[in-house]
C-alpha cells in the first residue's frame, strides 16, 4: 500500500501507539484524522502532528457515525482505517466491585467497536481507488494472560476476524491488515512491572508497521510475538506459565 497523500483515521490517535502513528503517516504526506474521548489530549495532539481532531467514543453508534460523516463531507473518501483504540484492564474477576462494568467495556472498546466501525466505514473506503483496514491487534492473541480476564480474548476474537474480513472483503478491493505488536511502552502498560518486559518504543512499533503497510504484509508479527505465537503452537502450557508470572503494579 502507497502510503502517500492518503486520508487516514486513527482512532485512539491521541496517544500511544496512534499518536506515534499519527505522527509518522502525517509527516509522510498524508491526512490525518483522529478521535478519541478526551477532547483535551486529542486537540493537543492534533496540535503537534497537524492532524485533524474529532472528539468521540468508538463505542458510540452515534459517535461512529458523526465521525464518518465529517470525513465525508470534508473528503469524500477514506483510504485507511487504523482500528487502534482499546483498553488493557488487569483485575480479578471474582472479587472487583467493577468487573462487570469492566467486562462490558473492554469488549465493547477492543472487539465490538473495531468491527461496527468497520462496518459502517465500508461506504467511504469504496470511495478510495486503494482502500484498507488495519487493526491493531496484539501478540497477545495467541496466548490467554492471566492477570487480565478478558483482555487477550478481544485480541484473538479481532485476530480471527481479521483473517474473516481479509477473505470476505478482497473482492471489494479492500486490503485487510492486522499488526500484532508485543509490549509496548505506552501509557497502557505502565501497569506492567517494568522487569517483567522489554518494552519496545511505539516508534520502532510503527516503522515496523507502516513498512509491512508498504509491502502489503497483511500479518504482521513484530517483535517477540514471533515467538508467542510459535511457543503458543510447540509449548502452550509452558507459554501460559510464563504470563501467569506477570505482576502488576
Ligand atoms: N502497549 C502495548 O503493549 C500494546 C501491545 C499490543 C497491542 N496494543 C494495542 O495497541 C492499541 C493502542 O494501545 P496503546 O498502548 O497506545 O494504549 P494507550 O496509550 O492507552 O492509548 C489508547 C488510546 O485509545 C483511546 N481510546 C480508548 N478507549 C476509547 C474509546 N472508547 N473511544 C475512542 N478512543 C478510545 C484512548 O483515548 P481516550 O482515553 O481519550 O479515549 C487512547 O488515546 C490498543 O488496541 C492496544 O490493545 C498495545
Amino acid at each position: 500500500m502507497d502510503l502517500k497523500s492518503k486520508i487516514i483515521l486513527v482512532t485512539g490517535g491521541g496517544s500511544g501507539i496512534g499518536l506515534e502513528l499519527t505522527r509518522q503517516l502525517a509527516t509522510l504526506g498524508n491526512t490525518v484524522i483522529i478521535c478519541g474521548r478526551d477532547a483535551c489530549k486529542l486537540a493537543e495532539a492534533a496540535r503537534v502532528t497537524g492532524a485533524q481532531a474529532i472528539a468521540g467514543d468508538v463505542t458510540s453508534a452515534d459517535d461512529q457515525d458523526r465521525i464518518l460523516s465529517g470525513i465525508q463531507e470534508q473528503h469524500g473518501r477514506l483510504d485507511l482505517l487504523i482500528n487502534n483504540a482499546g483498553i488493557f484492564l488487569p483485575y480479578d474477576f471474582a472479587t472487583d466491585p467493577d468487573a462487570l462494568h469492566k467486562i462490558e467495556s473492554e469488549i465493547a472498546i477492543n472487539a465490538t467497536a473495531p468491527l461496527t466501525l468497520t462496518r459502517r466505514a465500508l461506504p467511504l473506503l469504496n470511495m478510495s481507488v486503494q482502500p484498507g483496514v488495519l487493526f491493531i491487534g496484539s501478540g497477545g492473541a495467541f496466548v490467554a494472560l492471566p492477570g487480565t480476564p478478558v483482555y487477550s480474548g478481544t485480541k484473538a476474537l479481532i485476530h480471527h476476524c481479521a483473517q474473516t474480513l481479509r477473505h470476505q472483503l478482497k473482492p471489494h478491493g479492500i486490503t485487510v491488515f492486522e499488526a500484532l505488536p508485543p509490549v509496548v511502552d505506552t501509557d497502557m502498560t505502565s501497569v506492567l512491572k517494568s522487569d517483567n518486559f522489554k518494552k519496545m518504543k511505539p516508534a520502532d512499533l510503527v516503522r515496523n508497521i507502516l513498512e509491512g503497510l508498504r509491502r502489503d504484509r497483511t500479518e504482521m508479527l513484530v517483535g517477540q510475538s514471533r515467538q508467542i505465537k510459535l511457543l503458543s503452537r510447540i509449548a502452550p502450557a509452558f507459554l501460559f506459565q510464563q504470563f501467569a508470572k506477570t505482576e502488576f503494579h
